[in-house]
Parts: structure tokens; C-alpha cells; sequence
């Protein structure tokens, strides 16, 4: 049933195959992202890997996802995790070899599940060759102009050229020594300092990028997930803005000729490759001016993960969401967790309500029309761990930019009764020391319980599978209870959550009950935290 690919040359290039419908496979994955390090550790050194990876795609497989997304694996010194890439076209040795990566990705295609990697456009590594040039070079190099080196301003140079800030926190410049180790060029970073920013104005960045993008479309990967997709380039005049953060900084016009570029790369390859933004944006609209017909195929619907728990709040977002897309003849997608976030769960409120929420949230995401990204670890309902001190590791924790981004990042537990969890081989402990009260929520100990999160989970994946075939992206809205949001999916599927703190009355068109995420004790009633799929009602009667 493989299908190889006409520009492959590589053995590794052999796609699950289409959708008999023709529609392309991203209009309606679920895609689970892997954060590489914390995902299976195959070689006990503590942190997860390719092999890990590998291991493991049984076990996703069973979960019924489409597609992985798998966080920067390539050489890297790990100041932001493999967010500073030193070489584009090579795996870290700490997660193996090419060899790993392409035994990885032959694996998820035989299990008929798809590859999403990360490119991380807006910034190198300070370690890259590129960089490592530039900074041997004399200020007005080409060497220099890869990047972005500015004079300082005030005496001797010594204050940053503007006012802008790193999103981890701090300016967003650093002064560089030149050739006799005195301070002179300020370079510019958004992140931390030693993630100095690419100058996308200068041509070679662009042709540099196409070569990496088709590195690994010949290798077979099947998209790209886009990191700071905003934000590749920055006002020319590097004048102050009024507050120095990165909402009057980044959306400049000039990015989407990057996406179009892009778009005609991928275009040149088979099987339906794609990439997704991850685009911070203040409105569902500016999220669709990524997602234009001639530019990238989605982008990450932040709107979702950042409402609150109110139907109101998820209302609003899956309106103006459908609206924005259906303008651009786009499709959705949804998400509410990731590795740069607090987990969900916690978010919700933590603890039994945390968890029911998160199971509601989860459920009415899968009802709607697009596609959904899970971040491992969701599955099993975990919560955002509390790092001590003396283990953080994460840049924006250490500039101050944020509370850090390591609880959500702890290894996850796959089997025992203490850590590690079998996360590696042996009792070696992994890079995050995981919390000893996971004993409970590992896969071993949840594919044992009908009534786990792992267990929901599943029947919800193998539900959607079922359901949303045939089914087409239409959502009416239905006049619900107050305090909940329901709507009917085309003419067969309707989802009600009620984020009330009450039970409420279902709405008439709640037919059969599909699945609920919470059970449902009393007949036409739906309790608090919870949301349920129904048969519609309007669809089983006759004429
Ligand atoms: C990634 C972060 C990373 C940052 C800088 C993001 O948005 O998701 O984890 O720190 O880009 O690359």
C-alpha cells in the first residue's frame, strides 16, 4: 500500500497512504507533539532520543494519533533545548545518529503515522559556523550581515542600539567583544543570548533554509512545524517602540513571501507535505493571514489554548476562528497544551476539576473541523510539575521572562512504581527528576483501567476516527443552557461542554449518547466539567 515518493531517494521516504477522498492528510490529523527529550530514553543517559522514539511508535500507534511532531533533535549545546541549533542537517549525538532518525521516521511511516519536524528559522545557535564567522569578522562584513550586529548608542557605544526586549526576558542585545577582545557590535537576539537572530533581509538566509527544508523532504519528513514563524523579520529602522516587546516587532509584511517560497517548495514534493506556524497572534485573523492559499497549510490556533474555562470564551474562539480560516478557505486547528506552556490540566484548576476539565476541553476540540495537536504526557492527564530551584533548566527561567517552562517538560513515566518510570533503561534518573505520586498515572498503570485518561483518551481518538468520517466542516451553534457551548457537526455529530458550575439541561437536538467525558448520571442533564457527543437528533428522524 506504500507509495514511493517521486523525489525520494532515500528508503526512509515511504508515506502511509492517501486518504481514498483525496483530501489532504493534515485538513484533520490529530498530531502529537514529542518534545524529544522527554519522550523514551532508549540509551539510559537520561534523556529521551530517536531510538526512544522508535521504541515507542507502537504505543502511539495504539493511541490512534496521525502524526508526530518532534521537537529540534540536531546538534545543538541545549541552551534552549535544541531551540539554538548549531547544524541544520544532522542529529544531536545525544539523540543519535541520521541513521536513528531515519529508522524512526521509517518506523512511523509503517505504522502509517506521519513525521512533523521542527526548523527554527528566526535564530541560530551563538555556536553555529555562521555565527562563529561573523563574530571573527569586522563590523560591515558579509560574515556580520548574516545576523543582525549594530553600533551601541551613548558613550563609547555602550547602550543597547534600542529599547527592545527578549521574550525570555532582558534586552534583547548583546555586546560582542571584536577581533582584540574589546566591546564593540551589539547583535541582536529575541531569545536568550545565545540565540542570536538570522538577518532574513540578507538573501543567503533565505536560499539557506530552502536547502534545509528539501534536506529533509528528500530524507521523507512530512512537514515542518514553523518555530517563531512571526517573527523572522524585525523593523529595518530598529527604531524604539513604545513598549520594546515583540507584538510591535514581529508580523512584519516581508515574512509571508518566506511562507510563499515555502509553500513552492513543498509544493514540488508528493504526499500532501505541509507546515504549520507557530504564530503568536492577537486575533484569529492575523493567525489566517499565515495560511493563505500561496502560504503555509496551518498555523498553531493559540486563541484556544488561551481561553479561559468558559463557554463564552470557547465560543468566541471557535467562531471568529471558522470565520477566520473560512475566509482563506483554510482548515482549523486546535490545541491546548504545549512544551512552552502550563500543562492544561493545571490550568484548568488542577486536582479531580482540573482533570475533568481538561478530559471536556479535549473532547469538544476533537468535535470541531481541523485538526487537534496533543503534547505527550496530556494522554495521561498530567499536571504541570513544581521544578525545585536547583533544577531548572530552562533560559526564560533564568532571565526572568516567565515562571519557566520545565514543569511541563518532565519526563514522562511510563511504567513502575518509581521514577524513572522506565523512562531509560535501568534506575538512572532522568534530566527532571519526576514526581514520585506518578506511580499511578504511568501507560502501564492506566492501560490496566477502562476509566483512565489514557483509557478516554483512546476511545475518544478511535471515536473522532469514526465520526468524523463523512462528516462535513459545517458547525451551527445551538441555543444552549447558560453556562454551556453546543453545536452540531454537519447533520450527524452534536458536542455540548458545560463549563457551568451546575448540571445543565441538554438542548433537544443531543440525541444518543456517543461519548462522555465525564459519566452522565441523569438522563438529558449534562454534569458540571463535563462534554459529551451525541448522535443528532434531527439525523435519525425519518423523512
Ligand atoms: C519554542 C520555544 C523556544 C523559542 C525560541 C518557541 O516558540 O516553542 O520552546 O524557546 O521558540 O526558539
Amino acid at each position: 500500500m506504500q507509495t514511493p515518493r517521486a523525489t525520494a531517494e532515500h528508503s526512509a521516504a515511504q508515506t502511509p497512504p492517501a486518504a481514498a477522498d483525496q483530501t489532504p492528510w493534515w485538513r484533520d490529523a490529530v498530531c502529537y507533539e514529542i518534545y524529544v527529550r522527554s519522550f523514551a530514553d532508549a540509551d539510559g543517559d537520561g534523556v529521551g532520543d530517536m531510538a526512544g522514539i522508535e521504541q515507542r511508535l507502537p504505543y502511539l500507534a495504539d493511541l490512534g494519533i496521525d502524526a508526530i511532531w518532534i521537537t529540534p533533535f540536531y546538534p545543538s549545546p541545549q541552551n534552549d533545548h535544541g531551540y539554538d541549533v548549531a547544524d541544520y542537517c544532522d542529529v544531536d549525538p545525544r539523540f543519535g545518529t541520521l541513521a536513528d532518525f531515519d529508522a524512526m521516521l521509517a518506523r512511523a511511516h509503517g505504522l502509517g503515522i506521519r513525521v512533523i519536524i521542527d526548523v527554527v528559522p528566526n535564530h541560530t545557535s551563538s555556536e553555529h559556523a555562521w555565527f562563529a564567522r561573523a563574530l571573527a569578522a569586522e563590523p560591515g562584513s558579509e560574515e556580520r550581515d548574516r545576523y543582525v550586529f549594530r553600533d551601541g548608542r551613548g558613550i563609547d557605544g555602550s547602550e543597547p542600539p534600542n529599547n527592545w526586549r527578549s521574550i525570555f526576558g532582558g534586552a534583547a542585545w548583546t555586546r560582542a567583544d571584536d577581533t582584540h577582545g574589546q566591546p564593540a557590535q551589539w547583535y541582536l537576539h529575541m531569545f536568550d543570548a545565545t540565540q542570536p537572530d538570522l538577518n532574513w533581509h540578507n538573501p543567503e538566509v533565505g536560499d539557506e533554509f530552502e536547502a534545509i527544508l528539501r534536506f529533509w523532504l528528500d530524507r521523507g519528513v512530512d512537514g515542518f512545524r514553523i518555530d517563531v514563524a512571526h517573527g523572522l523579520f524585525t523593523p529595518v529602522d530598529l527604531a524604539d517602540t513604545a513598549t520594546g516587546d515583540e507584538a510591535s516587532i514581529f508580523h512584519q509584511p516581508e515574512v509571508h513571501e518566506v511562507y510563499r517560497r515555502w509553500h513552492r517548495v513543498l509544493a514540488e514534493y508528493d504526499g500532501d507535505r505541509m507546515a504549520v506556524a507557530e504564530a503568536w497572534t492577537d486575533s484569529p485573523e492575523t493567525t489566517a493571514s499565515y495560511i493563505r492559499a500561496d502560504e503555509l497549510q496551518q498555523a498553531f490556533n493559540f486563541h484556544w489554548l488561551l481561553a479561559e474555562w468558559s463557554a463564552e470564551a470557547f465560543r468566541d474562539v471557535v467562531v471568529q476562528t471558522l470565520e477566520a480560516v473560512g475566509l482563506v478557505d483554510a482548515s482549523a486547528t486546535w490545541v491546548l497544551s504545549n512544551h512552552d506552556v502550563v500543562r492544561h490540566v493545571t490550568r484548568y484548576g488542577g486536582g479531580e476539576t482540573g482533570l475533568a476539565r481538561g478530559r471536556a476541553a479535549l473532547l469538544t476540540m476533537l468535535a470541531l473541523p481541523g485538526s487537534s495537536y496533543l503534547f505527550q504526557g496530556e494522554e495521561l492527564g498530567l499536571e504541570q510539575v513544581d521544578v525545585a530551584p536547583e533544577h531548572r533548566e530552562d533560559p526564560a527561567y533564568f532571565r526572568g521572562g516567565s515562571e519557566g517552562r520545565d514543569g511541563c517538560r518532565v519526563p514522562l513515566p511510563w511504567a513502575g512504581t518509581q521514577p524513572p518510570f522506565d523512562f531509560g533503561p535501568g534506575s538512572g534518573q532522568p534530566w527532571l527528576p519526576q514526581p514520585a505520586e506518578w506511580s499511578a498515572l504511568t501507560v502501564s498503570a492506566q492501560s490496566a483501567d477502562p476509566h483512565s485518561t489514557l483509557a478516554f483518551y483512546r476511545r475518544a481518538l478511535a471515536m473522532r476516527r469514526e465520526v468524523n468520517r463523512g462528516l462535513d466542516a459545517s458547525v451551527v451553534l445551538l441555543d444552549t443552557a447558560p453556562g454551556t457551548l453546543g453545536f452540531r457537526r454537519g447533520d450527524g455529530l452534536v458536542c455540548v461542554i458545560n463549563c457551568g458550575g451546575q448540571p445543565a439541561r441538554l438542548p433537544d437536538e443531543a440525541g444518543d449518547v456517543v461519548l462522555s467525558s465525564s459519566p452522565l448520571d441523569e438522563p438529558g442533564t449534562l454534569p458540571a466539567d463535563t462534554a459529551a457527543w451525541f448522535r443528532a437528533a434531527t439525523a435519525t428522524r425519518p423523512g
